[in-house]
């Protein structure tokens, strides 16, 4: 597949001041430590590009949602000091991201210095896409490269708005995210299944709908699920519903079944499920099966199985897909050559008791899936992760290394899937137009 805007790779940078956009929106801890550092590791080959190139790197990001004010929970230093032990250098962090102070920290840069500015979003005129926010942004650099790939689906100042004033071209990161995704979706190795997760299936349902059209296999785990199960008739008790998405539900469900009638088409919602009263995890747990009624008849064989093994009742909520349903889509993965992976099967945030491992009690089926995925029953399709939550989990438990793509971009990645344009893309320079940048 081809990227066809033009990379660092293509563009003259030696000795150039580089406006460089990372998305370094990461969950930074209590005592002010990064949490999770996969996007910053994630850019640093771009950083190491420019550095030999002879460039000085300022390096601009946002970091959450800040209500267009500074909040210090919500600034960018912790990221500036984390990303100077990676680098192994120096990162000079500036608590202005425009204006005065800004400018003369990058007149004072010496080539091969990387700076940092702070968050974006202490300013409104960022998400506004604000003309003179994106000038001023612009002043600060000879070319501008993307690179945050987690926020190129907002066309803001420091995504759209910066590439009117200035050449821009893509980071290596944005390319390598934009080249596997679109590969995997357009020319994916067969069998193709996605698992989808989430709460809304209005927030994924260009998403649901794309892959009923490409995959041959399609899962719903999650607290999405409850939603596609409360449309079935299913009593879910007191599980997350989203009411007003069983319209869309039904939808998906109806597109789905008009698929599988023409062709080999697997559309799997769970028939079995973990529930709880809470997610305290010293709650008592019990799995209930609405659909399959297999583990209550061999529970309680000859007799009839009680009502409550395939009943969740009203003060239960679903937390994790059952043992059955784990074992379904784990076994079906082992069919596939590709597996697209977006939201996790259950609460994955519940820590293990009583050092039982390192799942918790609602992340087993996740971790089944997981397994499956990597290999561990025989056959190891080509995975990719996607999802903010998904790459959090994926990233606690030490595996970002064994998938053979995790995205850094969470809301990105989705609509570059479900196949929409990326504004931050869309405007960077085409390949085709090289010649013409400075
Ligand atoms: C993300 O984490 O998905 C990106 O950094 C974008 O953040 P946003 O959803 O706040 O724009």
């Amino acid at each position: 597949m081809s990227f066809n805007k033009q990379t660092i790779r293509d563009a003259k940078l030696k000795g150039k001041t580089v406006l460089l956009r990372a998305d370094y929106n990461v969950p930074i801890r209590g005592d002010g430590q990064i949490a999770g550092d996969y996007r910053l590791v994630q850019s640093i080959p771009t950083i190491q590009y420019l550095l030999k190139q002879g460039c000085k790197v300022v390096i601009i990001s946002h970091m959450g949602r800040p209500k267009d004010k500074y909040d210090k929970h919500l600034s960018l230093k912790p990221v500036a000091k984390h990303l100077q032990k990676l680098l192994g250098q120096p990162v000079t962090f500036v608590d202005e991201c425009i204006g005065p102070v800004a400018e003369k920290a990058v007149q004072q840069m010496k080539p091969k210095e990387v700076l940092m500015l702070e968050n974006l979003r202490f300013h409104p005129e960022e998400e506004a896409n604000d003309k003179h926010f994106s000038e001023a942004l612009a002043r600060l650099g000879d070319v501008f490269v993307q690179d945050g790939f987690g926020v190129v689906h907002r066309a803001h100042a420091s995504t759209e708005g910066v590439t009117h004033y200035l050449p821009s071209v893509s980071g290596l990161l944005l390319e390598k995210e934009v080249v596997t995704l679109e590969a995997a979706i357009s020319n994916p190795k067969r069998p193709l299944m996605a698992i989808v997760g989430g709460v809304k299936i209005a927030d994924k349902i260009e998403f649901l709908e794309r892959f009923i059209a490409i995959a041959d296999f399609l899962v719903v785990g999650g607290a999405m699920a409850n939603t596609f199960l409360l449309a079935k008739g299913v009593d879910v008790g007191s599980s997350i519903v989203v009411p007003e998405d069983v319209p869309l539900a039904k939808k998906i469900m109806e597109m789905a079944r008009q698929k599988a009638a023409k062709q080999r088409f697997v559309f799997y919602l769970p028939q079995d499920g973990v529930v709880a009263t809470s997610l305290d995890p010293k709650a008592k747990t019990r799995i209930v099966d609405w659909d399959t009624h297999m583990i209550a008849d061999i529970e309680n064989y000859p007799k009839r199985p009680p009502r409550e093994a395939s009943k969740i009742k009203s003060n239960e909520l679903l937390y994790d897909i059952g043992p059955f349903s784990g074992a379904f889509i784990a076994g079906g993965m082992q069919l596939a050559e590709t597996v697209i992976w977006n939201g996790a099967m259950g609460v994955t945030e519940v820590s293990p008791l009583g050092g039982l491992g390192p799942v918790g009690p609602f992340a087993h089926c996740t971790e089944l899936i997981v397994e499956s995925m990597l290999g561990q029953y025989g056959h190891r399709p080509f995975s990719i992760v996607g999802g903010g939550d998904t790459v959090s989990y994926v990233e606690g438990r030490g595996l970002t290394d064994s998938f053979n793509h995790v995205s850094t971009g969470g809301g990105a990645s989705l609509e570059l899937m479900s196949g929409k344009k990326l504004p931050g893309v869309e405007a960077l320079k085409n390949k085709s137009r090289l010649k013409k940048a400075k």
